[in-house]
């Protein structure tokens, strides 16, 4: 479902309701992919591709202690910052993950601001 683009920038996403603590969902706006999470610390929106490869992080990415985890080499990153904590390590033997790793220069995941407003779940575009 395409969103009108609001005059401050907010996007509205979805309704609150749709978003239980623990899920994640991808959502669009314009051509861009966002994941938007909802977590113990409340909302969240950040880019929704790995910077690796760019697997889709709502599909299987695991969030623990302020972080994702893409599945497919498993780079983590820092969800308030979007610093890469670790860069394709997996898997360790054959030291396949290492050597994909190098395919791309490791770079942070985009974080975005998110909000509750009026039961919807709004983004705003870092960059
Ligand atoms: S695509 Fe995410 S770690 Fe490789």
């Amino acid at each position: 479902m395409r969103m009108p683009l609001e005059d401050d920038g907010w996007h509205r996403i979805m309704k609150s309701v749709k978003l239980k603590i623990g899920k994640k969902k991808m959502k669009n706006i314009g051509l861009r992919s966002i994941m938007i999470l909802r977590d113990e610390q409340g909302v969240r929106a950040t880019d929704a591709l790995c910077r690796h490869m760019a697997w889709p992080l709502p599909y299987g990415g695991k969030i623990k202690d302020d972080c994702v985890t893409c599945p497919l080499h498993q780079t983590r990153y820092d969800l308030n910052s979007g610093e890469v904590k670790e860069w394709s390590p997996f898997p360790l033997i054959p030291k396949y993950g290492k050597i994909v790793g190098k395919l791309r220069r490791p770079s942070p995941l985009a974080i975005h601001m998110a909000r509750e407003l009026d039961g919807w779940i709004e983004v705003k575009l870092n960059s």
